[in-house]
């Protein structure tokens, strides 16, 4: 049996691969490419020292994905390939639903063909919108404010309408808060396209002297300290969430929906406290407006995770800056 990994290159799909070889799975990728480097499914390969079977190509290329089921014995499809910048989701929103949401529905259909019926969909924290309250459990109404989180929440909402019609499919949507760190071999990690959009990258590429200056988003929220607060996790921890999220979806559950997040938030102030201590550098930064968009304070409950799923996350802040300090520090420039 074999599984299928969408966006397999990426940052949280390489961490996924390597976890899936090491527990002795057969693994296909197909990816574009658009957003990562061959290099990160190499890597995986020399440390686990198994063959993946790479397919560099577009999801939206039909002929590809359903060449791709006659080849392989595939058992369940693993998707995180799309487009995930939220800013850039405002200025090309076709290509967002386009990328995200026909792609998806494109490889759902060339399943049900094969009567592969068993899907874990990388949803987001986002879909959550500006929570009422903390922490956020899975019942919580949904709701997006910009293209990139629609997309997700029609996907969710597609797969809900999917499983209604035929409920021999297996769906997990799993909804991540915000994954970071790398693995402890500090030979993937994330490698972000130009600025990083997201704190921990910009962090990393302050302290290793790529760039000058943070600038921290606010510092007038109704939070401990004032700057936002986020659960942030560490990208093994969710990746093992995939296995066990396959695991769950083999004992028929239908549709689920769980959290990936630690149940723990952070400032952003916190945060840079963290990455000194693993960089043991001073990060210079200067507190500016808020980022539009942002809201205060976002952690997920995980209690539903932990019952149903037998998932918790293990890693902590330290783990999570120091493992992305080793990875920075060995790879100034990503994959290049
Ligand atoms: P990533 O950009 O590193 O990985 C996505 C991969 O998909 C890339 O390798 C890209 O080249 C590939 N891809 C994109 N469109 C494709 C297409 N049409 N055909 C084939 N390949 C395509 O992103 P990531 O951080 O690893 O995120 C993975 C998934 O998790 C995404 O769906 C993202 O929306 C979701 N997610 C990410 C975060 C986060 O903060 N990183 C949080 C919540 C959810
Ligand atoms: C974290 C905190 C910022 C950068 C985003 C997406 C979300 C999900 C994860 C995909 C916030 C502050 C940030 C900086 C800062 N992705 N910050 N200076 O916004 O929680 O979530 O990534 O699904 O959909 O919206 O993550 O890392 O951008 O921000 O002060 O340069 O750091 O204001 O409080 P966010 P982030």
């Amino acid at each position: 049996m074999t599984i299928l990994v969408t966006g397999g290159a990426g940052y949280i799909g390489s961490h996924t691969v390597l976890e899936l070889l090491s527990a002795n799975q057969e693994v296909v990728v197909i990816d574009n490419l658009s957003n990562s480097n061959e290099e990160s499914l190499k890597r995986v390969s020399s440390i686990t020292g198994k063959k993946i079977h790479f397919y560099r190509g577009d999801l939206l290329d039909k002929g590809l994905v359903d060449n791709i089921f006659v080849k392989h014995d595939i058992d369940s499809v693993i998707h995180f390939a799309g487009l995930k910048a939220v800013g850039e989701s405002n200025e090309i929103p076709l290509t967002y639903y386009r990328n995200n949401i026909a792609a998806t529905i494109s490889v759902l259909e060339i399943m049900a063909t094969h009567n592969v019926k068993s899907f874990v969909f990388s949803s987001s924290a986002t879909v959550y919108g500006d929570p009422a309250s903390v922490p956020i459990n899975e019942s919580f109404p949904t709701s997006a404010t910009n293209p990139y989180g629609r997309s997700k929440l029609m996907i969710e909402e597609v797969l809900a309408d999917l499983y209604e019609s035929d409920n021999s499919w297996n769906i997990a949507c799993l909804r991540y808060f915000n994954p970071v760190g790398a693995h402890k071999s500090g030979l993937i990690g994330e490698d972000p396209n130009g600025i990083p959009n997201n704190l921990m990258p910009f962090i990393s590429q302050v302290a290793v002297g790529k760039r000058e200056l943070l600038s921290v988003y606010g510092n007038d929220y109704n939070t401990h300290d004032g700057t936002g607060v986020r659960d942030y996790i560490h990208v093994v921890d969710l990746a093992l969430g995939h296995l066990k999220a396959l695991d769950k979806l083999k004992s028929n559950p239908g549709r689920v929906t769980y959290n990936l997040g630690t149940g723990c938030g952070y400032s952003v102030l916190e945060m840079i406290k963290a990455f000194e201590k693993a960089a043991n550098k001073t990060i210079p930064y200067r507190i500016v407006e808020r980022r539009m968009g942002d809201i205060a304070e976002c952690y997920a409950a995980t209690d539903l995770a932990e019952e149903e799923l037998g998932w918790k996350a293990n890693l902590s802040i330290s783990d999570m800056t120091n493992d992305t300090w080793r990875w920075q520090t060995m790879n100034p420039n990503g994959y290049e």
